[in-house]
């Protein structure tokens, strides 16, 4: 997790949700209204939620916290930054959601950690594909089948900067079985790229031992 030798601060990373108008409060709407359909659409019962590499869990816990479905919702969020973690843990029992949304301190990058999670109906993979290479990217996208249950919805981001990477990135979900509920790419704002997929096959069966990416740049 370094760039340029000086470490990525994940915590301050975070700081621009709170900036109205920033890019990143403005991708943090378009994933959140993504969230909110997926909760919508999601059948009765538990809905389980993977988030990997969930920073302060924003993007989930405040959608969470207003829906109707929010005893429902059995949450896991993966993260290895412990001031995320404590930020999420702290917001998650303000709401009053600590039954069902449980942050994770560890590394989101193998899939033990989702061992028992799965398969999900939500899996969030945002904020991923921006840092990690192009190789680790296509691998991720080809595990998450076995993360997803039949109708799962996935969630992903990746900048738009040139050398725009979404289209590929939206071809590698085509070709990983995945069918595209929206994209959602604004030009004008180079850093906004937020995808939603559905997974329409099987329930997936997920593999232990398998490393998804290698570490965040
Ligand atoms: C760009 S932020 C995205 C956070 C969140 N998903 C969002 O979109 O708001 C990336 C997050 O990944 C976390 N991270 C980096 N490497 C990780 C790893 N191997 N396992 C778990 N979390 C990791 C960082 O601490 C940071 O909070």
């Amino acid at each position: 997790m370094t760039t340029n030798s000086q470490p990525r601060d994940w915590l301050a990373w975070h700081d621009d949700y709170d900036r109205a108008g920033t890019p990143l409060a403005v991708r943090l709407a378009v994933v959140q209204s993504h969230v909110r359909q997926a909760l919508d659409a999601a059948p009765p019962g538990t809905i389980r939620v993977v988030s990997i590499c969930a920073g302060q869990g924003r993007d989930l816990v405040e959608v969470v916290a207003t829906h109707e479905r929010r005893d429902d919702v059995s949450a896991v969020l993966v993260e290895a930054d412990e001031r995320n973690v404590l930020s999420a843990t702290r917001r998650i029992s303000e709401l009053g959601l600590d039954r069902g949304i449980r942050p994770i301190l560890g590394d989101a990058s193998v899939t033990d950690r989702y061992v028992g999670h799965t398969p999900a109906h939500l899996v969030l993979a945002c904020g991923i594909f921006g840092n990690i290479g192009e190789d680790d990217i296509h691998n991720t996208i080809r595990h998450l089948p076995s993360f997803c249950s039949t109708g799962a919805t996935v969630l992903w981001t990746r900048h738009r900067r040139p050398p725009d990477l979404t289209p590929t990135v939206r071809r590698w979900f085509g070709d990983a079985g995945f069918e595209e509920i929206a994209f959602a790419g604004l030009t004008h704002l180079p850093y906004i790229g937020v995808g939603a997929v559905r997974w329409p096959g099987a329930n997936g069966a997920l593999p232990t031992g398998t490393r998804l990416f290698n570490s965040l740049g």
